[in-house]
């Protein structure tokens, strides 16, 4: 005959359980911390490649990834003047962490924050892409604002001449798939390459519109049933490529 189980038994058995239970969900959660942060590197990597069109026809390994960088480099703008930090500390570096710090960042007021982001990072990690003879072929640019339910993080890559678009491409957001995820698709983001970032002034040229462009307009259709998403794309695009934004480095290292 089965014996009865007591409350008190019950009671002590299912408080050993949780507790072995959450304790072997936060030693995984330990455990895995460094391959995740290991994962997101790659992956940013892969995008930042990806976006730079030197990957094209490249199977994207490690190994690949590590020979592509070695013509990509990493520089720290300065975004209140435009100008390339010599020295700068890369390692210790966390743009993230510093759009949120009031020391490393600043507070945008309601009319500048149009990618509604609310802090902008004094400065900004773009990418270089340098051809043989040290010229820049690309820039790659991070950007981010909110779409709908999101902050998209993404990049934006310009030819070397500062205005031509590569590319754009986002490893990180929150959008619905199919709707707003669909800034993932490739024939959405091929709509982008070979558009002018800025006209022959240096102002912003690009937008992304509701429903379709005409052919030859400097514009990007907008995306149907993700009309916030896409709008958010257009105002993160104006406010990065704007005076708040890579303006004054562009200005200075590919107009001057
Ligand atoms: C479950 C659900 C998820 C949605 N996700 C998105 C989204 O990710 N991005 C977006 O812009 N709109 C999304 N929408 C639609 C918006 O509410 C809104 O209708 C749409 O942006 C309007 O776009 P349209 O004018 O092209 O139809 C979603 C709607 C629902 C019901």
């Amino acid at each position: 005959m089965a014996g009865k189980e007591s409350p008190r038994r019950i009671l002590v058995t299912a408080f050993v359980l949780s507790i072995a239970c959450s304790l072997f969900v936060s030693i995984a959660a330990v455990a895995l911390a460094e391959a995740q942060d290991v994962n997101k590197l790659f992956d940013k990597q892969r995008n930042i490649a990806t976006v730079s069109g030197l990957s094209e026809g490249v199977a994207m390994t490690v190994e690949s990834l590590r020979e592509i960088f070695t013509q990509i480099v990493p520089r720290a703008v300065d975004l209140d003047s435009g100008e390339i930090l010599s020295d700068f500390d890369f390692e210790n570096y966390d743009e993230r962490s510093a759009s949120r710090d009031p020391e490393l960042s600043m507070k945008l007021s309601r009319s500048q924050d149009i990618a509604s982001i609310k802090r902008r990072e004094h400065v900004s990690l773009i990418y270089e892409v340098l051809g043989d003879a040290g010229d820049i072929q690309a820039v790659i640019l991070p950007i981010r604002g909110y779409g709908l339910w999101s902050t998209l993080h993404g990049f934006l890559a310009l030819e070397g001449d500062g205005k031509t678009i590569l590319g754009i491409t986002f490893f990180e957001h929150g959008e619905t798939a199919g709707l707003g995820g669909e800034v993932d698709n490739p024939k959405w983001k091929s709509l982008w390459k070979g558009k002018s970032a800025y006209d022959d002034q240096g102002n912003i040229a690009i937008s992304v519109i509701k429903g379709a462009a005409a052919p030859g307009a400097n514009a990007i259709d907008g995306i149907s049933g993700a009309t916030l998403t896409a709008r958010g794309v257009d105002n993160m695009i104006k406010f990065w490529l704007g005076e708040l934004g890579f303006a004054k480095y562009i200005e200075k290292n590919f107009r001057s």
